[in-house]
């Protein structure tokens, strides 16, 4: 069994992007400058964002932490995002979701201007990736991407299973990967809390991708012997042995499918790393991305 170690390979785009960096610097450019936006105390948002503003930090980004009061309005957030979009400043920006109830996510999302939206969230970018315009991928699906691709793991004619129907993870890496295209050409099922036999199912996967956010769902006798295993989930499960009181698990039940697999991502260490890595090569892609 060969770990798919997100760390390592996270390590080395952002190295990429390092020199990438230096280089536009050094012929007189303007250093990179991403902006997160973040609505309230969710403890686990306020970690990946933290996480997000330091990699800009490794990679010699500037960014700037937006961080607001959790009974905010729509409007007054609706204006902070005008603020950004016209900040020439800011290459790009995101907006950590979830978001408290009050707001409506699709309001907001559509709020971002298009070439500013780094995570791809919006109609139009997502429009443009499921038609094979030039476009942000969003980062999770292109953190997946990336690693299968560093590490050869070829999707050509493979049947790939997607569990999870969410808009960050599940679609867009299903229609990523049946596109005519490098790291497409495969046969993807995409699967859910309402799929029947899903075992069934999971068992003919050459290649199964978890992004249900159950912890520990996926047990061995899911798998077959041989299959590539990526483990989307993070969920803070309770634990008094931490320090912080709880552990990050995966929805793979890694004991039991570990045996079986032929690769396999760990949590945490997987894609979570991959996934900030391609967010900072998204903001180096505003410099090309054309407004069409
Ligand atoms: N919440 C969980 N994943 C993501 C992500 O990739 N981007 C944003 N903005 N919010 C998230």
């Amino acid at each position: 069994m060969i770990l798919l170690d997100g760390k390592k390979t996270s390590q080395q785009v952002k190295e990429e992007i390092a020199a990438e960096v230096k280089a536009i610097r050094e012929s007189g450019g303007k250093t990179p400058h991403l902006a997160a936006v973040i609505v309230g105390n969710n403890g686990a948002s306020m970690t990946y964002v933290n996480h997000k503003v330091k990699a800009c930090q490794m990679v010699g980004f500037n960014s700037s932490l937006i961080h607001l009061n959790e009974y905010i309005t729509e409007e007054e957030l609706l204006i902070k995002i005008e603020g950004l979009n016209k900040n020439e400043e800011i290459d790009g920006f995101i907006v950590q979701l979830p978001l408290p109830d009050h707001i409506d996510e699709q309001v907001i999302l559509l709020a971002i201007d298009p070439i500013k939206d780094v995570d791809g969230f919006h109609p139009t970018n997502v429009g443009k990736m499921a038609l094979e315009f030039p476009t942000f991928i969003p980062a999770t699906p292109f953190g997946i991407l990336e690693l299968l691709k560093r590490y050869s793991i070829s999707t050509d004619g493979q049947h790939v299973v997607v569990v999870g129907r969410s808009n960050i993870v599940g679609k867009p890496i299903s229609v990523l990967l049946s596109q005519k295209a490098d790291y497409g050409n495969a046969t993807v099922t995409i699967t859910h809390s309402k799929t029947r036999n899903l075992t069934d199912i999971t068992k003919t996967a050459d290649i199964i991708i978890m992004a249900l956010g159950v912890p520990g769902f996926l047990k061995g006798d899911m798998v077959k012997d041989g299959a590539v295993i990526i483990d989307v989930g993070i969920t803070r499960v309770k634990d008094e042995t931490k320090k912080s009181g709880f552990r990050l698990s995966g929805d793979v039940d890694f004991e039991t499918v570990s045996v079986k697999a032929s690769h396999i991502t760990p949590v945490p260490g997987g894609v979570g790393p991959m996934t900030i890595a391609m967010l900072l090569k998204n903001t180096l892609l505003t410099r090309t991305m054309k407004r069409i």
